[in-house]
Order: C-alpha cells, then sequence, then structure tokens
C-alpha cells in the first residue's frame, strides 16, 4: 500500500506519519536552542509538571519586545497554578460535561441544516458544507449569540482561521507588532468589542445562556471580571474551532482509507467512540504544543536549561511505539488508548465532551444520509498549511 502521506500529499512537517520515521532519541535540542520532545512518556512529563514547563510561552518568546498588552493575558491556556487552578475551576462550573451532552439535539439539528443546505449540491465538499461551520454555530449557540449575528461572528472566526494558518510558533518575528499574530489568538478587537457588549448585558439581563453562566460561576464568593469572561470566551471559538473540525475531517478520512472500518462503523455507530479516538491518536489535530522551560530541567536524559521554547509533538508521541503496539495501525479497538490528543494533566481540553459528541453526531449523521460516500480520486483533499494543526481544508467527497 502506498504511504497514506503519499496518497494525501502531506507536507512533511507531518513526518510523523511517515511509517519509518523513528526518533533518534525521544528528546533532542536543536541547532537554535529549541527542545523538541517525541516520546509519549516524555511529552506526559512535561504535561505534570507545570513548575518547570510553563504554559505562558509568550512570555518566554515576546518579553517585553514589541507587544504592549500580552495577547495571550488571561487565557486558561496561557495560565500557570496557581492562577491557572483558580481560573479552570470557576470556568468548570460553567463549562461542564453536563452541558455539553445537552447539546446533542442542537448539533443534530445544526448537522441537519447545514446537510439539508448542500443537498442540491453534485457531491459534498465535506469542509465547507459541514466540518468548518458546525463548531462555530454550536459554540456561538452555547455562549448565546444570536442567530441574526452568526454571519458577522464568522467573519471574525475566518480572520482568525486564516492568520491561523500564516503563523508558526517558531517563525514568529517577537520585535515586530504583526496582526496575523495577534488575530490567531483571537484578539480580533472588533470580536472583543463584540463579546464585551454581551458580557455586559447579561451582567444586567441573565439569559440562559454560557455567557450568563461565565458571568454567574463563583468559587469562594469570587467571580471571572468581565474582560476574564470576554478572553475565555474568545478561547472558545479559537480552541474549540479548528480542532473540532479537523477532527470531523480526519475522521471521515480515515473511514475513507480503510473501508472495512467504514462498514464496521456504518453497520455499527455505536463503534464512534473508539474510532474518534484512534483518528485523534492517527491522525492527531493539534499536532504540536509549546511549552516554556522556566527552571533547569533533564528530561529522557537531556538537560533542558531554564527559558526554551518546548515543542511537544503530540502527532509524534502518539505514534511511540514503546507506547503503542504497531502505532502506525489505524485500530479502533484499542483499549485503552492513551493518546495525547486531548493533552493530559491540568491543561487537559476542557472541550473534550464537547468535541467528541459534536464528531460522533455529525459522522453518524453523514454517513446515514449518504451511503456511497467516498473520497474523490479527480479532486484531491488539501491540508492546512499548518505544523501544529493537522487538519483538512477541503475534502471533495462523492455521494452516489
Ligand atoms: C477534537 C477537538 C479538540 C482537540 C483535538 C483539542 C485539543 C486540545 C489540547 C491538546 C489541549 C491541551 C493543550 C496543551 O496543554 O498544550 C486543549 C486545551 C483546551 N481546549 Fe481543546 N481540543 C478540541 C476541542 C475543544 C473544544 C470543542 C473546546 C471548547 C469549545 C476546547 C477548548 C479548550 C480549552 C479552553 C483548552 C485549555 C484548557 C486549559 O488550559 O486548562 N477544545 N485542547
Amino acid at each position: 500500500m502506498t504511504e497514506l502521506a503519499d496518497r494525501w500529499g502531506l507536507d512533511p512537517v507531518f513526518f510523523w506519519m511517515r511509517d519509518d520515521w523513528r526518533p533518534d532519541a525521544p528528546v533532542e535540542i536543536d541547532d537554535n536552542g529549541v527542545v523538541h520532545v517525541y516520546g509519549h512518556a516524555e511529552c506526559a512529563e512535561v504535561y505534570s509538571d507545570p513548575k518547570s514547563y510553563s504554559s505562558n510561552v509568550e512570555a518566554l518568546l515576546f518579553g517585553d519586545a514589541g507587544h504592549g498588552e500580552a495577547l495571550t493575558e488571561g487565557a486558561l491556556s496561557a495560565a500557570d497554578p496557581p492562577k491557572h487552578t483558580k481560573m479552570r475551576k470557576i470556568v468548570s462550573r460553567a463549562f461542564t460535561p453536563r452541558m455539553a451532552a445537552g447539546l446533542a439535539p442542537q448539533i443534530t439539528k445544526v448537522t441537519h441544516e447545514l446537510l439539508d443546505a448542500a443537498a442540491d449540491k453534485e457531491g459534498l465538499e465535506l469542509v465547507g458544507d459541514l466540518a468548518y461551520p458546525m463548531p462555530v454555530i454550536v459554540i456561538a449557540d452555547l455562549l448565546g449569540i444570536p442567530r441574526s449575528d452568526h454571519t458577522l461572528f464568522k467573519q471574525w472566526v475566518d480572520q482568525i482561521v486564516v492568520a491561523e494558518g500564516e503563523v508558526s510558533i517558531e517563525s514568529v518575528d517577537v520585535h515586530r507588532e504583526d496582526a496575523n499574530v495577534a488575530a490567531a489568538v483571537g484578539q480580533v478587537p472588533e470580536l472583543i468589542e463584540y463579546l464585551r457588549g454581551h458580557v455586559a448585558e447579561r451582567r444586567r439581563r441573565p439569559q440562559d445562556d454560557l455567557l450568563t453562566k461565565l458571568v454567574e460561576a463563583e468559587i469562594d464568593g469570587e467571580r471571572l471580571s468581565e474582560a476574564a469572561v470576554v478572553i475565555f470566551a474568545r478561547e472558545l471559538l479559537v480552541a474549540g474551532h479548528l480542532t473540532t473540525s479537523a477532527t470531523v475531517g480526519n475522521l471521515v478520512l480515515c473511514l475513507d482509507a480503510f473501508p472495512e472500518q467504514m462498514a464496521r462503523m456504518r453497520a455499527n455507530p455505536d463503534l464512534a467512540p473508539g474510532m474518534i479516538e484512534e483518528t485523534l491518536r492517527f491522525l492527531t489535530p493539534l499536532a504540536g504544543a509549546a511549552r516554556a522551560s522556566v527552571a533547569d530541567v533533564e528530561l529522557a536524559g537531556v538537560k533542558v536549561p531554564e527559558g526554551r521554547l518546548v515543542r511537544l509533538w503530540l502527532g509524534a508521541a502518539n505514534r511511540d511505539e514503546r507506547q503503542f503496539t504497531n502505532p502506525h495501525v489505524f485500530d479502533p479497538d484499542r483499549d485503552p488508548n492513551p493518546h495525547l490528543g486531548f493533552g493530559r494533566g491540568i491543561h487537559f481540553c476542557i472541550g473534550a465532551p464537547l468535541a467528541r459528541l459534536e464528531s460522533r453526531i455529525g459522522v453518524n449523521i453523514l454517513l446515514n444520509r449518504y451511503p456511497q460516500l467516498r473520497t474523490d480520486p479527480d479532486n484531491p483533499v488539501e491540508f492546512r498549511p499548518s505544523e501544529d494543526v493537522l487538519g483538512v481544508t477541503k475534502l471533495p467527497l462523492l455521494t452516489s
């Protein structure tokens, strides 16, 4: 069989996708001093030690250079304990797994609406027709953004997405104010202004939505400030959108590449959870994460000095043969499947229950509505130009 990486025309930046790829060592330091972590145990070790590995990568990259206000200031994903512990507790009161489970009817409705809108077309383009818009609509509905503003909202999200594709952590110029870098972390001024208005409104007139719950959530009498609610809402969009659409696309790609698994899933939709977990391992959507070392530490025998950028190659870790038997085989029956697709430890993805639900419902409805669904050999799949997110930007499918 040709390598899937070749068949899909994958960029070599996804080096870990190749069957013959093995790291020389689980941890390496390159000529620029960047620490690359490829091993599963080693990524897990970094995740379990926030005292030595900070999530505030921006402080390391930018220091005092360039930006007046830190771009990720106040973001949950960039916070370290004890601040992170407190914030995570408060937002967990509002953004609960139960709340995600309650969204099943809404996700079903949105999926059908989007597929209905594409019904007259010949074939489907999975990303534009379903995988891209669905998670944005779900998050917008969840926050309580009125449907009449969705077009506006989508424009801002598009700006973030385009910018994300053009920015990579290692290429950031710390001495230059860069609108793309700002947009990539959700700093679109119009979006922030818009969210601010909604948050202030929820304080005055509570509604039955996540923004209100975030405004009202408290731990030990302490609430999130209005600014913090705006930042978290923006973060949900940035963290929960592309990753989820990538997962929906990657799951369909895996099912298409392994027709026997497609047949099993069609026969038994309850197999979806195993298929999703294996997709998160096999085609890891958030393939590269980052930390900053804030102490001199040793990792797998390598001395990691303080003040280094540490790249966690989650896609590679998910194919570490010390952890997974036959890592280059797509096996949805792996049990357990301790992949790092949602990270690990204190920053473990807070949106995982929602992402799993959206992927399960979205793909099951898709298979149900299209019994002949398959990729189009004349119209190839395209991927995001990014080494950190492995996800399709265009996935044309034949439906008959
Ligand atoms: C399949 C889709 C998704 C994938 C693969 C994914 C992946 C991840 C990963 C790997 C992390 C940890 C990053 C790190 O610590 O280095 C993370 C954190 C996070 N994710 Fe997700 N995510 C997905 C969906 C979502 C959704 C739907 C939401 C919300 C609507 C979301 C919100 C977040 C937030 C807020 C964090 C930061 C949590 C913290 O720092 O405590 N994610 N995600």
